[in-house]
């Protein structure tokens, strides 16, 4: 995948890129990073991006030209897109292989399932916002989706932009070394497809949140690992993994339980979790 991202701060992008799994799948070429300064697509002797609102108001506003000039040169504003890859429009419909990303707070709420949409495309272009916004003409007309990492408001889409390469990167093969761990972590759907291949590979989350994991030693200062999880026996690591998975999600997100397809097994537990914690309650 090429990803190519836009920004007033390329020196940030020294860290994300630079450790880990995005810096051995950079080294692999499995990603080809490009950062862009936006002051370079700037005219004046200041290399301003940005310009007050029309209409008044607080802070500034990033400037359409030198947006439209980068995206130029990368070949992905709409006349030249539409031309050789297809519409925005298109590429909304998720019938091209490209992307045009802004970052923004007002964008749609990414997800792990939007994180996987991303994984299919060929290239990525993420532009990161700043000030009080960005001209609006960015995200109507070069722009085909806005994304947000969050509900809180950033300084700054690069933020935002590091993290999307981050989730988009470890989910193309290959990037991750052992591919079912990002296929039972946490948020992903689809316990079915993992198989049934010993305790490693039995419990996938299925939308709920991961259950714990624990390493030697056995007994750390007194705080022993559950004994379940050193006595080998599959179907009980299993069953206790689960049993975990939903305490965890019920405690930390209730409302990821509502949006789960949860089996009879699933049911019982989760009655057998009520069952304590009233029990523990009184
Ligand atoms: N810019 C400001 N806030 C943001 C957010 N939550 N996600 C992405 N970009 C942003």
């Amino acid at each position: 995948m090429r990803v190519d991202l836009v920004t007033i701060f390329p020196e940030f992008f020294r860290g994300p890129l630079d450790f880990g799994i995005l810096r051995r799948a950079r080294q692999s070429g499995l990603v080809d990073v490009n950062v862009h300064d936006l002051r370079d697509y700037t005219h004046d002797k200041h290399r301003t991006v940005d310009d007050r609102p029309f209409g008044g108001g607080e802070g500034m506003v990033l400037k359409p030209e030198p947006i439209f000039e980068c995206l130029e040169r990368l070949g992905m504003t709409p006349a030249q897109a539409e031309l050789e890859r297809g519409t925005p429009a298109l590429r909304a419909r998720g019938e091209s292989k490209e992307s045009v990303i802004l970052l923004s707070a007002q964008g749609r709420r990414l997800d792990q399932a939007l994180a996987a949409e991303l994984a299919q495309l060929d290239r990525m272009v993420l532009i990161c916002g700043r000030y009080e916004g960005v001209d609006e003409r960015v995200s109507e007309h070069l722009a085909d989706r806005e994304v947000s990492i969050g509900d809180y408001v950033l300084s700054g889409g690069e933020l935002g932009a590091a993290v999307i390469l981050d989730v988009v990167t470890r989910l193309i093969p290959g990037a991750v070394g052992n591919e079912a761990s990002t296929r039972q972590e946490s948020f992903t759907a689809g316990a079915e497809e993992i198989g049934d291949s010993g305790p490693s590979s039995t419990c996938g989350s299925g939308g709920l949140l991961d259950y714990p994991h624990y390493t030697r030693p056995a007994d750390f200062r007194g705080m022993t690992v559950p004994e379940v999880l050193v006595n080998g026996n599959h179907e009980e690591i299993r069953r206790w993994r689960r049993r975990s998975a939903l305490e965890k999600t019920m405690r930390n997100r209730p409302d990821l339980i509502d949006a789960t397809a949860l089996s009879e097994d699933d049911r019982e537990l989760l009655a057998e979790i009520e069952g304590q914690r009233s029990v523990q309650r009184k």
